[in-house]
């Protein structure tokens, strides 16, 4: 097969005329910042989620980063995964937590509840249980002999696709610029307590209303509407709420989820029916966020450098936590080991998948990985 000229991503964004309409629309209207539109996109991101409320914040670092300060929870232990990226552990260590990162499950590389259970003790504040790739992490199991809180990371996740968001006592999402539905860096969080949605939706933004609810609302002293310039921060609060030009480009990414994710599932399926036989493919995933195979470790730099010189790039999602110097010293359980992560992470490879993606390209990556280990395996 002839090598293609240009790098076929292993993510990518996929956007058109209509999100250009809705971004051209927010310019035109003279509001740029938090508005109408980010009202309209919680609303319907809660209601697909099948949850009450929704706040939509810059990303979901920050929206775990808001959780935690929302509860206050500035010491003890959280405990998640080693595969998952970097804010599920360095998130916590913000907060001035120690992290207790622990072993995944050898087939979903979601978090094992056997490892979580042998982690609580009394100074557990919470879990952050991560979907990874799309599949649905053990919360169930866990629920079964653990009381406290579960945070649902849903970076890999999308609204009304399996369980996402409904397992945990609190949800965080990704609109980061290669997730399901995208506007370069966004997030948000998904909750039923409103209690804390009142206090998470005030910290966004110092604890103080919002500008432009502060616009178009009627002044106090003259009940006309206007600009009532005061405001009262009863609470240290932070910056981190989205912003009209944001929703804009999300409300029409979700709108496009349901053909975005049939191709991503088309892509799955392709690849799952027709890739070599040596490789291991991945759990089913209704969202597929990553397509993430295991090959035999010996051959993984090879063959990524093989796929590389066809202009196919791939990646790793994820290396493992406990592999990063810097997140080690604040571990609680230095002694902890790792057997199923350090064997399986070093067999993963992450193949383009997203909705960009032709007929030909699917052609392309599948020719390409199979004519490697055709080669290798000496077959006909
Ligand atoms: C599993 C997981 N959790 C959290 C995040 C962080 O998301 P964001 O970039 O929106 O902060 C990511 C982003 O890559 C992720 O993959």
């Amino acid at each position: 097969m002839k090598i293609r000229k240009k790098m076929l991503p292993v993510c990518s964004p996929s956007g058109g005329k209509e999100e250009i309409k809705a971004i051209s629309k927010v310019i035109k209207s003279n509001w740029f910042g938090k508005g109408p539109l980010v009202n309209q996109f919680e609303k319907e991101f809660a209601k697909k989620v099948g949850v009450k409320y929704a706040i939509a914040v810059t990303s979901n670092t920050h929206g775990l980063d808001l959780v935690l300060k929302a509860l206050n929870i500035n010491n003890g232990n959280i405990i998640n995964p080693t595969i998952s990226f970097l804010t599920t552990a360095v998130v916590p260590i913000w907060n001035n937590c120690s992290t207790n990162i622990v072993d995944v499950d050898p087939h979903t590389l979601c978090i094992d509840p056997e490892q979580v259970k042998k982690s609580i003790n009394s100074d557990t504040k919470a879990i952050i249980s991560v979907n990874l790739n799309g599949v649905m992490s053990p919360i169930d199991e866990i629920r079964k002999f653990y009381k406290g809180l579960i945070i649902e990371d849903c970076a890999h996740c999308a609204p009304g696709y399996a369980t996402a968001g409904q397992k945990g006592d609190i949800a965080v999402w990704s609109f980061q610029a290669t997730k399901l539905m995208t506007s370069g860096d966004g997030g948000m969080i998904t909750l039923n307590d409103e209690k804390l949605y009142n206090k998470l939706k005030k910290l966004t933004w110092f604890g103080i209303t919002q500008t432009y609810d502060r616009l178009n609302k009627k002044d106090n002293t003259s009940n006309k509407p206007g600009y009532a310039w005061d405001y009262s921060a009863d609470i240290i609060g932070y910056k981190c709420y989205m912003i009209d030009l944001t929703a804009a480009l999300c409300l029409e990414q979700m709108k496009k989820l349901p053909k975005h994710v049939k191709l991503r599932q088309h892509i799955q399926t392709r690849y799952n029916n027709e890739l070599h036989k040596i490789i291991k493919c991945p759990p089913w995933s209704e969202t597929v966020q990553h397509y993430s195979i295991k090959v035999p470790s010996k051959y993984r730099t090879d063959l990524i450098n093989y796929l590389a010189s066809k202009n196919i790039h791939t990646s790793v999602h994820y290396k493992p936590m406990h592999l990063h110097p810097g997140l080690t010293p604040y571990f609680t359980n230095k002694t902890q080991n790792y057997p199923v992560a350090n064997k399986e992470w070093e067999k993963l490879l992450s193949l383009p998948c997203h909705p960009v993606m032709k007929e030909k390209d699917i052609d392309y990556v599948i020719y390409w990985v199979n004519n490697y280990f055709k080669d290798k395996y000496n077959e006909k």
